[in-house]
């Protein structure tokens, strides 16, 4: 016997402004074209003023909560995926922990940027799996529109903001790929590769939140090959091929680079969840968003195979392979 995390509840949130890639050739030097042709992006949300990532994270927590029929009262852990804070300290997971009503427990924050939903699910996971708690709430959460240099139409046009989340809870599993629950999880960083994707400020740095820079097609790149080369790690590692994937659940970065991960997978394009259009690149969030919005489509269902997979700045990237 081995101990599972189940998946027991997803659930997202989404600003409710949303601001039209036409929107954005009024700010830049853009067109709706160029977006669509080199991104897929059509829309993202924004936040509105005063509106923090906690209480975003809040919104995405409280429906996977419903959704798992779990109460803040059950949970032993709050983990929220976040480069975009709060505040510098304390952990915005905290903020969430107390508007929850939740008094016990461990909070927290993961920042892998936008890998971070995938760093914080194999943190979980652990915790989960060695027996120290029995549930936690895993929240992916951004408001990156604020660190963006709305100047900058390399960058601007890309990010939205959004928080999605999952509820976890112990289960007990025979140790095989038949379980139900997280599988496996595999994450790794390169930080060499700092100056591709970084924010030029920071609290030791120069005392201010900065703006996110981006080399993109650099990024770009090494996204591709790092992203197929941890699937298939994944996939390995529970003596799975990719003919046994029912759902690909990538972070949401380019419609290009989603399509060139399952060509190189021969998935079919029909087992990979896309929301780039709808909600752009919202790093931590855009795995649990993905996952909310096709749980809700009916798409996956209990039993499928479902891998995650991100790759983001420091650079840092993983995957996850759960049976739903
Ligand atoms: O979530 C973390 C991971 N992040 C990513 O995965 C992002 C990865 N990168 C990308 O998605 C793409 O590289 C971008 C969407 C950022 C850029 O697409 P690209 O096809 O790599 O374009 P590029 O950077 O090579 O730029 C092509 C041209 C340039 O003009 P010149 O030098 O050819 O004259 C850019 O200045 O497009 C220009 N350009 C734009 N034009 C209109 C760049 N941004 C824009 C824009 N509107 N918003």
């Amino acid at each position: 016997m081995v101990i599972r995390s189940i998946v027991a509840g997803v659930g997202a949130y989404l600003p409710a402004r949303a601001v039209t890639n036409a929107e954005l050739a009024a700010l830049v030097d853009t067109s709706d074209d160029w977006i669509v042709q080199r991104t897929g992006i059509r829309k993202r949300h924004l936040a509105a003023e005063g509106e923090l990532t906690s209480d975003l994270a809040l919104h995405a927590g409280r429906a996977a909560l419903d959704a798992a029929s779990m109460s803040a009262r059950d949970l032993d852990l709050v983990i929220v995926a976040t480069a975009t804070p709060d505040e510098t300290f304390p952990a915005t997971a905290t903020r969430v922990q107390a508007a929850l009503g939740m008094t016990r427990g461990a909070a927290f924050d993961v920042q892998a940027v936008c890998s971070g939903f995938v760093y914080a699910l194999n943190v979980a996971d652990n915790f989960i799996r060695v027996g120290q708690y029995k549930t936690a709430l895993v929240i992916g959460a951004e408001t990156f529109s604020r660190i963006l240099d709305w100047k900058d139409r390399t960058t601007c046009v890309l990010f939205g903001d959004g928080a999605g989340a999952v509820a976890l809870r112990a289960a007990e599993g025979e140790g095989g790929k038949k379980d139900r629950g997280i599988l496996s999880n595999h994450i790794h960083a390169d930080g060499r590769h700092h100056d591709m994707l970084y924010v030029d400020g920071g609290p030791s740095t120069t005392q201010t939140a900065g703006y996110l820079r981006m080399q993109g097609r650099e990024v770009f790149r090494h996204a591709v090959t790092n992203l197929s080369a941890v699937i298939d790690e994944a996939l390995a590692a529970n003596g799975m091929t990719a003919a046994e994937i029912d759902w690909l659940v990538p972070h949401q970065a380019n419609q290009r680079i989603l399509e060139s991960t399952a060509k190189k997978l021969d998935l079919p394009p029909e087992k990979v969840i896309v929301t780039v259009d709808q909600h752009a690149n919202t790093s931590a969030a855009s795995i649990p968003l993905a996952l909310d919005s096709a749980v809700r489509a009916g798409k996956i269902k209990r039993g499928d195979v479902v891998v995650l997979e991100a790759m983001g700045g420091g650079f840092t990237w993983g995957a996850s392979v759960i049976r739903w």
